[in-house]
């Protein structure tokens, strides 16, 4: 709906929204930040402990509808029956948020003979986001309300690092930042609005494992100084699953503290 006020502008009150790796992480904070403006939530992950504890935090603290669903994005069927579990249980699906994803770091040269690492990449990374948008997508275009599809990429869909190699990231989160403005595209017709947000360094389970020493000097690297918070990269997937982005398909929206002007 085309907003005429900034009167709940933001609101996501009714919305029913998917956010895969909502139980974690980034989207542990795009969950949070949803339920926050009123939106019903399915979280889809493969831990169900996490995602039963999330849903769990939600529906005692928020007063929205709150269900997990074990899902792996690589695997098409998988993909497809949590989808149809999810329309089933709330009746349609306004939102899609393609937040699940892994971030592997490595030489391509260094990979065995069948690149395992480099398609292991593409398939959840890219294609994750690709199978789920097929079936989000075609339940939203034939349900005929229009929707929302956001895509959680990366500043390393833009640039590369000088320090890190991961040239297997950085072409499925470009690949991913094209399949949305193709997507965006397709689908503008029926309604359906689809962008992508690329965060650079925010705290999360990729970054668990980084000593703090080299945390310091990632923050040292950075324009604004930190590191992002989860919460920020819901609070911009709040406005692009909102009635304020409406006249917004096709974007890809860097939240980086500027990391990637000065990299
Ligand atoms: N943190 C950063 O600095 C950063 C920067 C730029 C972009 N990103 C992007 O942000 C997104 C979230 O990452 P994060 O940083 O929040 O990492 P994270 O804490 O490791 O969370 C990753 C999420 O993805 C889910 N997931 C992973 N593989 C999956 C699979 N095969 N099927 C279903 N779910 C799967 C995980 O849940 P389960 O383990 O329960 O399956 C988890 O919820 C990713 O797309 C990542 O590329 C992160």
């Amino acid at each position: 709906m085309v907003i005429t006020s900034m009167e709940n502008a933001f609101s996501l009150k009714g919305k029913n929204a998917i956010i895969t790796g909502g139980n974690k992480g980034i989207g542990y904070g795009i969950s949070l930040a949803f339920a926050q403006q009123g939106a019903n939530i399915a979280i889809m992950a493969r831990d169900e402990s996490t995602g039963k504890k999330v849903v769990d935090e939600l529906t005692e603290k928020y007063g929205g509808k709150y269900l997990f669903y074990k899902l792996d994005i690589s695997s098409m069927e998988n993909c497809k029956t949590a989808v149809e579990k999810a329309i089933g249980d709330f009746g349609n699906i306004d939102i899609l948020v393609n937040n699940a994803g892994i971030g592997p770091t490595g030489n391509v040269l260094d990979m065995d003979e069948n690149m395992t690492d480099w398609f292991k990449c593409i398939d959840i990374d890219l294609n994750g986001a690709v199978r789920m948008t097929y079936h989000v997508g075609k339940h939203m275009r034939d349900f005929g309300k229009g929707g929302r599809i956001i895509n959680i990429s990366s500043n390393a869909g833009e640039v590369c690092s000088k320090s890190v190699n991961m040239a297997a990231y950085c072409t499925a989160k470009a690949a991913m930042n094209m399949f949305t403005k193709g997507m965006a595209c397709e689908l503008a017709r029926f309604g359906i609005r689809v962008n992508a947000i690329a965060p650079g360094f925010t705290y999360s389970n990729l970054l668990a494992d980084m000593p703090d020493f080299a945390l310091e000097g990632l923050k040292k690297s950075i324009p604004v100084g930190r590191l992002g918070q989860p919460i920020e990269i819901g609070a911009l997937a709040t406005y692009l699953a909102s009635d304020a982005s409406d006249n917004m398909t096709g974007a890809v929206l860097t939240i980086d503290g500027g990391h990637s002007l000065a990299i």
